[in-house]
């Protein structure tokens, strides 16, 4: 089976969010079962210069005809490289790619030619199956970046050489729709006629995503509960009617981590290695966390880490009004995070405001972000809504123990620590349900409590959390069977 794994962001090349580790791990898991699979993305100018550092041999190859997109003319070229055991294409663009970030200026506003440079994109990598390579059985597209790839091949692209190919949309995130204004739809190439409410059409606007849902073969979102919250108006965005018009073809595949990335056992961003059998290594990288951002170095605190974008989506305004409710417990928070310039402000202001119990990192630091993982003894995830969310697993991996609202994957993953569930060994955290901070500061309290007063029980919670199997090994399978049941539809 050859598969095209479509995707905005790929790690290590380059990354916003989950969708990056997402993209990075599930093709590997998936060539691991057999599958051909070739992942494009976008060669940014992060991708550029990680090539460059790492000394990546590889070609590059330009196609004879530039593709116009809207009123420009852009060359089509790809650098193609194997690593890891798959075949990675880059989509070199120097004037649409070469920038300091993936979809925003430096003010934090999306690029004004986002539409086309993801059209272009799109077009690209079926440019890439007509001239340089086999058709694929099935192309994986990833989020609206990479939503026009099942509109295309359903009109502009409605080729004889993919006459068998199928397409596989997946819903990282409904708050991101890839919504332009009208007179954008021209960048796209595509027929006037799929300006329409019934195709990419919008309450007047283009939306990327909606066209993807409608056109793709199957979909699906990255997690079995957030498949059903996307049905309903709370967490539809929109888009709830467009996806119960398309329940048929929706399902939902919880995301895996990628196990050797994320391993506790041989961490080279932690100071000790650790396992279940063995926690000594996690109190050490609990003290080189404190000590390298300047927090007292106390063993017995209760130290909660955030490692979070900051946006609406995430909740973190949960934890600004829930950290000063906690004053009569000896908690540390450690806060790492970037984004919505409003929330940077007030996170500062919260360490300024509690000097010797909060510290925050405002920026995007992989390592730290592994050193809190071990470090910490609970993970914040107060999420307004979070599709799947990968925080939380590595969390339960590093022994870490989520504190989470019980929205979408949080809820399919974290399973609330009650008496009951911690008697039979199937607790995997702390849940809350209504989004408050009353309810959240109860979760954090009832998680210190257990802390503080159980320390065996607590311990005993940690050894289970880090025996669960996130591996995408497991989930790999579920959209390996998926693409079978696709292409066993298709038309002989
Ligand atoms: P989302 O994709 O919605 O941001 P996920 O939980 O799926 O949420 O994935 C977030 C990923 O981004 C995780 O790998 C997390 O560790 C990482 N991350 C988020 N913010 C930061 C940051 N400031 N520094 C380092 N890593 C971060
Ligand atoms: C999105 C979601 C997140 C999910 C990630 C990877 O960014 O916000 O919940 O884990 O995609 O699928």
């Amino acid at each position: 089976m050859r598969i095209a794994y479509v995707a905005s962001e790929v790690h290590p090349f380059s990354k916003t969010g989950g969708l990056a580790d997402v993209a990075a791990a599930l093709p590997g898991a998936l060539a691991e079962l057999g599958v051909e699979v070739t992942v494009f993305s976008p060669c940014y100018r992060s991708a550029a210069s990680w090539l460059a550092v790492h000394d990546m041999p590889g070609e590059e190859l330009t196609l004879p005809n530039p593709l116009q997109i809207g009123t420009s003319r852009h060359d089509v070229s790809y650098r193609f490289f194997e690593y890891a055991g798959r075949r990675a294409v880059l989509v070199i663009n120097p004037r649409l790619y070469d920038r300091s970030e993936l979809y925003v200026d430096d003010n934090g506003r999306d690029y004004a030619d986002n539409a086309a440079r993801f059209s272009f994109f799109c077009r690209a990598v079926l440019e890439y199956y007509l001239h340089l390579d086999d058709p694929p059985d099935l192309f994986h597209a990833n989020d609206w970046q990479a939503a026009l790839i099942p509109v295309y091949l359903k009109s502009l692209y409605r080729h004889p050489r993919f006459i068998h190919t199928r397409s596989l949309l997946t819903v990282h995130n409904l708050g991101y729709q890839g919504l332009f204004p009208a007179d954008q739809f021209s960048v796209t190439g595509l027929p006037a006629a799929l300006f329409d409410p019934a195709a990419l059409e919008y309450w007047g606007q283009v939306n990327l995503l909606k066209g993807g849902i409608v056109f793709a073969d199957a979909v699906t979102t990255v997690s079995p509960t957030y498949a059903e919250e996307v049905q309903t108006e709370g967490f539809g965005m929109g888009l709830d009617g467009v996806m119960r018009a398309h329940r048929h073809k929706l399902t939902g595949i919880l995301n895996g981590i990628d196990t050797r990335e994320w391993d506790p056992a041989s961490d080279p961003h932690c100071p000790a290695a650790y396992t279940a059998d063995n926690l000594a290594g996690k109190r050490a990288c609990k003290r080189a966390l404190q000590q390298r951002l300047g927090l007292p170095v106390r063993p017995r605190t209760f130290l909660v880490g955030a490692i979070s974008r900051l946006d609406a989506q995430k909740g973190i305004e949960l934890i600004f009004e829930a950290f000063p409710r906690l004053a009569s417990l000896d908690v540390q928070l450690v806060l790492l995070g970037s984004g919505a310039r409003a929330l940077e402000a007030q996170a500062r202001d919260l360490a300024a405001a509690y000097p010797q119990r909060v510290a925050v990192v405002i920026g995007f630091d992989e390592p730290l972000a592994h050193l809190i993982e071990a470090g910490a003894d609970a993970l914040l995830m107060p999420s307004a809504y979070e599709p799947c969310g990968l925080n939380q697993m590595y969390s339960q991996r590093y022994g870490t123990i989520p504190i989470a609202r019980a929205t979408g994957g949080l809820a399919d993953t974290v399973h609330d620590a009650s008496a009951e569930r911690l008697a039979e060994g199937t607790a995997s955290g702390f849940t809350f349900h209504a989004f408050d901070a009353g309810h959240f500061t109860d979760a954090i309290r009832r998680a210190a409590r257990l802390y503080f007063d159980e320390p065996k029980v607590w311990n005993a919670l940690v050894v289970r959390c880090m025996q669960i199997d996130h591996s995408w090994a497991k989930r790999a399978r579920a959209y390996l069977r998926l693409y079978e049941q696709l292409l066993a539809a298709r038309p002989s």
